[in-house]
């Protein structure tokens, strides 16, 4: 749940301190640790990375490839397990909750755009898009689908699956997809990668209106200049830390 003015009902200074605290800072963590074994040589993907997250702001996460991005967005959203560091996301800590406590909050708060789409290949267009909003029991499931696919030019899809569709218009899906139930946090992997330049502007700019109209925290992946220049701030992913661009 999230904090409300009216659930702070003491005049005690450290809970006014962690309220305003929880209010401004949506996302953080620290001494984030991964690696990956290949036999037995261990690969340090990230090492003690730290950073907060704004509610609202707009970041753009750059790096080489292979330097760590999607391990770190799928550290945050809980699909992949840290080696150490707490993650916290609107006042939760993602590292101690259960595994099912961990996908009912990443159902409900987090909207992913998977650099491979991750799109059901079995399930229509419209039933990819559609599926957030049917797990997470929201209503007019047909009218919120129908409405972000429209945004992303692709309504006349509805019924066409995954495999009939070209990289650009899966990546445009899964773009609706991770909008439709409108999660308070947003991460999106190379959202604009498969993507020609005008098709790339226009969703970069629909992802940043919505974001900011409803006031979400959005974190971008990109190697696009053009993508980052949408982001209030740049960070790099650089030696298994996260450093400011600018
Ligand atoms: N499941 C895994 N098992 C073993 N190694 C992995 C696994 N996932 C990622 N890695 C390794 O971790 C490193 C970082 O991978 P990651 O996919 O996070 O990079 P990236 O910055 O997203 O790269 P790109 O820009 O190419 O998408 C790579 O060296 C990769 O081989
Ligand atoms: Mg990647």
């Amino acid at each position: 749940m999230r904090a409300s003015a009216s659930m702070v009902q003491t005049d005690s200074p450290l809970i006014h301190a962690e309220y305003n605290h929880l209010m401004s800072t949506f996302l953080r963590f620290h001494d984030l640790t991964k690696s990956y074994y290949e036999g037995d040589v261990r690969r340090v993907v990230l090492q003690n990375a730290h950073a907060e997250f704004q509610s609202g702001e707009i970041t753009a996460i750059l790096g080489k490839s292979g330097s760590g991005k999607s391990t770190l967005l799928n550290l945050i959203s809980g699909i992949d397990v840290a080696d150490g560091g707490p993650i916290w996301v609107d006042g939760q800590n993602l590292t101690a909750l259960s595994e099912r406590d961990c996908t009912l909050f990443r159902r409900a708060q987090i909207g992913f755009i998977f650099q491979f789409f991750n799109l059901i290949p079995t399930l229509t267009v419209g039933e990819n898009v559609s599926l957030p909003l049917e797990l997470n029991r929201i209503p007019h499931i047909h009218k919120g689908a129908q409405d972000l696919l429209e945004a992303v030019g692709l309504l006349d899809r509805w019924g066409t699956f995954p495999e009939k569709l070209s990289g650009g218009e899966q990546q445009r899906v899964a773009l609706a997809r991770a909008l439709v139930h409108d999660p308070l946090l947003i991460l999106a992997d190379e959202p604009t990668g498969n993507l020609d330049e005008e098709t790339g502007m226009q969703m970069m700019s629909l992802l940043a209106r919505l974001a900011r109209e409803r006031n979400r925290t959005l974190l971008i992946v990109t190697h696009s200049l053009e993508t980052a220049s949408h982001a209030d701030r740049v960070l790099r992913l650089s030696h298994g830390e996260l450093v400011s661009e600018r």
